[in-house]
């Protein structure tokens, strides 16, 4: 998968795995990383799919319905190279967190439905939910944060807490940040989230 390996000065802080949302590239989430651990290595990944273009890292139908061949291939995909890349770059498998935003947050939301110890933990900026009717992994001791808008039209606030109650019922350690907002990535939710890091995740 293209990507951007960029080495922390501190290889004991977890790896992050940036991942865009539809329409972005390896470059977007960069700036986000510095904010939350800027010691820690950075594997920011382009998505396999294009949509008229647009990269992303999943097929879909139509806005919100998901291809969900298509989802679970790509999903096998980047934990395969996520494995890959650890063995190139010298990094612990076990020690990465993800940071997702929309299309970006739903892959790393599947990761964490379809494999386990896949990630150590996320923070998904307005994540939906990625697949229904599937049994959970244990995500006992796996931190989540979801940023979510309440005016969101993409992700609705009722989907927000239906991950929610999935996530923890497979225990893992959920926190919600509610913003007055749409779909947008703000520096508010960025910061909420680099604190849950610091508090769940180092
Ligand atoms: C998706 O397709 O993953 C979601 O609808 C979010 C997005 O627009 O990318």
């Amino acid at each position: 998968m293209k990507h951007i390996f960029r080495k922390g000065t501190d290889e004991t802080k977890p790896v992050l795995l940036l991942l865009h949302g539809t329409g972005g590239n390896e470059e977007d989430l960069l700036p986000l990383a510095d904010m939350i651990s800027p010691e820690s290595s950075i594997l920011s990944v382009r998505g396999n799919v294009s949509e008229n273009g647009m990269p992303r890292f999943f097929r879909r139908l139509s806005e919100g319905v998901f291809d969900e061949e298509d989802l679970i291939f790509r999903t096998n995909e980047l934990n395969d190279f996520l494995q890959e890349a650890s063995e190139k770059y010298g990094f612990d498998r076990g020690n990465i967190v993800a940071v997702g935003y929309s299309n970006g947050a739903n892959i790393a939301g599947s990761l964490l439905f379809h494999h386990h110890r896949s990630l150590k933990g996320a923070l998904l900026h307005h994540p939906m939910v990625p697949r229904r009717g599937l049994e959970l992994p244990d995500l006992s001791g796996v931190p989540v944060f979801i940023g979510a808008g309440k005016n969101d039209p993409i992700c609705p606030a009722h989907e927000t807490e239906e991950l929610d109650q999935l996530l923890t019922g497979a225990g893992a350690s959920v926190e919600v940040k509610w913003e007055q907002m749409g779909h947008q990535l703000t520096r508010a939710e960025v910061e909420a989230a680099a604190d849950f890091f610091k508090k769940e995740l180092l």
